[in-house]
């Protein structure tokens, strides 16, 4: 039985990677940390502030040590950095940031199209991170295409057990998650994985999901994973992004959406809903980026006051 607490949830806001990185022209490196310090002032207690990986791959992340530089030391916002091996690991280390989220794929083609390299070969530099990030270093290990790969279709859930076997193995103390790539999971899938991977590992207690919304089942598949014991769940103010080693697929489910969502059913977040839309607001701002969002186009007071309609006129 997995212990959890229900009252509250931790949405991870990921816009400034999984967003951002969307974005194919490199933005200004000032737009960004507007938008960012935006979303630290609503009260997101959880970022993935941008990734460590190969300007070449994403030239958007080309200024992510300028960005690190000027967030190291905000304390109100955890922050994560995302890696794809261990030069990114040390990057990140370098950099300040001992928060690493490490990605690697279930499916092969997706992995070899995301981070060039076979599955064999990322746990190994999963294993290399492990060495070198050292016992103060926190991690996290993504296992992007947990139930639909672009390539290869419908993941068995043999597979991701194996892939999440294979990686608990490497690094036994890391919060795990379970990507939905492309947003086509549902929410009875999404549940039913979680409870296989959790039955295979009752000692792990940190669990995440990273959802799409592509099939709109974002915010079901969120309060799914959380209903299953998730306490983390990813998202992206005004839902920008679009995976480029992802065709097809959308944006995170819309921050502002989880946090209604959640909300409501007396779940708290910790964030101010009219703060976080603001914030969303600069985020949808960004030129070039595709966003996808429920609360947003709500008139601004109703989807921030339990007022009657006909009282908001
Ligand atoms: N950060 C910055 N630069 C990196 C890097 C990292 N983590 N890893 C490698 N590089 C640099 C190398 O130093 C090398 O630079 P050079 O050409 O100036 O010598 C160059 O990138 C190529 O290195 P190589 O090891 O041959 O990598 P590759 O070309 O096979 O690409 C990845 C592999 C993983 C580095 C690249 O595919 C990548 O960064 N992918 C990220 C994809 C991503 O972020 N997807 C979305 C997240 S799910
Ligand atoms: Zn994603």
């Amino acid at each position: 039985m997995i212990q959890h607490d229900r009252s509250t949830v931790t949405l991870m806001e990921v816009a400034p990677r999984d967003g951002f990185q969307s974005i194919a022209e490199p933005l200004p490196t000032g737009d960004k940390i507007a938008a960012i310090q935006l979303l630290i002032d609503s009260g997101v207690k959880r970022m993935e502030l941008g990734s460590f990986v190969s300007p070449k791959a994403i030239p958007q992340m080309g200024d992510m040590a300028d960005i690190a530089a000027h967030f190291r030391g905000e304390d109100r916002c955890r922050m994560s950095v995302l890696i794809p091996n261990v030069k990114g690991a040390e990057l990140a280390l370098k950099a300040g940031y001992p928060d690493l989220v490490f990605v690697f794929s279930v499916s092969e083609s997706h992995n070899r199209n995301n981070v060039r390299q076979s599955v064999d070969q990322s746990l190994g530099q999963l294993a290399d991170v492990v060495a070198v990030a050292g016992p103060d270093a926190k991690l996290r290990v993504d296992l992007a295409t947990s139930f639909d790969c672009p390539f290869e279709g419908t993941v068995p859930l043999d597979a991701v057990r194996r892939a999440f076997a294979r990686a608990l193995q490497i690094a036994p103390n890391a919060e795990f998650a379970l990507c939905d790539t492309t947003g086509r999971a549902d929410p009875l899938t999404v549940a039913a994985r979680f409870c296989a991977v959790m039955a295979d590992a009752p000692d792990v207690t940190k669990w995440a999901f990273h959802g799409h919304d592509t099939f709109g089942m974002g915010v079901a598949n969120a309060l799914y994973a959380h209903a299953t014991g998730v306490d983390v769940i990813e998202c992206a103010a005004a839902g920008l992004g679009g995976c480029p080693f992802a065709p097809g697929a959308t944006g995170n489910t819309a921050t502002e959406d989880l946090h209604f969502a959640f909300e409501q059913g007396g779940i708290a977040t910790g964030i101010d809903r009219a703060k976080l839309l603001e914030a969303a607001d600069a985020v949808a701002a960004l030129p070039g980026g595709k966003v996808a969002s429920h609360l947003r186009i709500v008139p601004r007071k109703r989807a921030t006051t339990g007022e009657a309609v006909a009282q908001l006129a």
